[in-house]
């Protein structure tokens, strides 16, 4: 498939292989290994000689055509599909560093992240220094001798700070360490990392690629050398994150429509971010699209668009927090993202819960913090949702 399609041409057409039935729609391809046509062959296969599918733990044709298709977006020469998000941080990391290596990571990131690299990358000498997701200059700082891998979100969860990345990236590269960027809150509709510098896109899959909320998912993109002979996929084949065929069939028919959905995530989520920012009972803001954020300057030139990821900072601390989540009948209340229904959380108490109050006040995420990821109902009725409590 040609490259100069439109991502939302890609997204459809990209990586159908059709079985011998000639199928319409992608096939599912259900099987734990695959067969050979002689001892011979199997053992080709095994050496590496043959190419062709083994076991389902190292290729699956389904998960090739989910791989092959988000690579397509994000204009990467290779995705390795994960189990989940985290799968894929892990992956990218054991497969890159070794104990000794140092890593430079944005303090503005999901809690699990945070906790993988401070209580267990830790555990096997992996050191992780966290600077801000804003100032290049805090980066530059803590470089070490040993740093070989620069980690950042952007925009960030659940703030929504804006991270340069064209210049993070100039950094790390003086520095021989690899930029790491977790696209998970835009999506390659609305950036593309690698355009801008990085060396891997990692995607939580479970949010907006399949975004109807239904399997959870992962993956690494980047170039052939560092992923398929740096040892991220010899990490994934032999350990076994793995993406479930089933999973994967689900997030590439959830790529269809990315494109889509993302528009209408990020309109919506401008049409809440506006009205709240008007509401006497809100002290603050948190959405890239608006013209009060920090860096929206920024944000506009490396995004299409806000995304559907909107917080804000209530008065009255955790009691009204939540009070509004408690009033609310439409929005749900769970922690997950980039679903067609809305989702409303208190991250103080659940998503940044298990991280120290040091790292929640550092990272911003005080008690009065609601965040909702923004879903496809009408605007209308989320505000409505949204009032009984305010
Ligand atoms: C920005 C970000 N990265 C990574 C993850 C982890 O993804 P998963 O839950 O699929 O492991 C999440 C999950 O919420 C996330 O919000």
């Amino acid at each position: 498939m040609t490259k100069e399609l439109e991502l939302e041409t890609l997204a459809i057409h990209t990586g159908i292989e059709r079985s011998q039935f000639n199928e319409h729609s992608e096939a599912l391809y259900l099987t734990s290994s695959f067969v050979f046509d002689s001892a011979a062959q199997a053992a080709a296969r095994f050496s590496g000689e043959e190419p062709g599918n083994i076991y389902s733990r190292f290729t699956n044709p389904t998960v090739s055509t989910m791989q092959t298709r988000l690579a397509a977006l994000e204009d990467a020469e290779v995705c390795i599909a994960t189990a989940s998000g985290m799968s894929a941080i892990l992956s990218c990391v054991m497969g890159l560093l070794s104990a000794g290596d140092h890593i430079v990571a944005s303090r503005s990131i999901f809690g699990s992240t945070v906790n993988l690299f401070s209580n267990i990358f830790s555990r096997f000498n992996i050191e992780t220094t966290f600077v801000s997701a804003t100032d290049p200059m805090e980066w530059q700082q803590a470089v070490k001798s040993n740093t070989r891998l620069f980690f950042l979100e952007t925009p960030s969860n659940p703030l929504t700070e804006i991270s340069d990345i064209a210049a993070l990236a100039d950094i790390a590269h003086k520095t021989k360490a690899w930029l790491v960027v977790d696209n998970c809150f835009c999506t390659p509709a609305l950036q593309q990392p690698l355009k801008l510098g990085a060396d891997i896109v990692i995607h939580s899959a479970t949010k907006y690629l399949d975004g109807q909320g239904r399997v959870l998912g992962g993956a690494i993109l980047g170039n052939k050398d560092l992923l398929m002979d740096g040892g991220i996929f010899a990490f994934l084949r032999t350990a076994g994150p793995t993406l479930s065929a089933f999973n994967a069939w689900v997030i590439l028919k959830g790529l269809e429509t990315l494109s889509l959905r993302m528009q209408a995530h990020s309109a919506h989520a401008l049409e809440i971010a506006q009205w709240l920012e008007a509401h006497p009972g809100v002290a603050r803001v948190y959405y890239p699209g608006l013209s009060s954020h920090p860096q929206h300057t920024l944000a506009m030139q490396q995004q299409k668009a806000g995304g559907g990821i909107v917080s804000f900072e209530i008065m009255g601390g955790r009691d009204k927090a939540w009070h509004v989540i408690d009033s609310v009948q439409l929005l749900s209340i769970t922690a997950n993202l980039g679903d067609t229904k809305s989702t409303l959380t208190h991250p103080a108490s659940t998503t940044h819960g298990r991280i120290s109050q040091q790292a929640r006040d550092a990272a911003g995420i005080t008690e009065g913090l609601l965040r909702i990821a923004v879903g496809l109902e009408s605007p209308e009725d989320i505000k409505a949702d949204l009032l009984r409590g305010l």
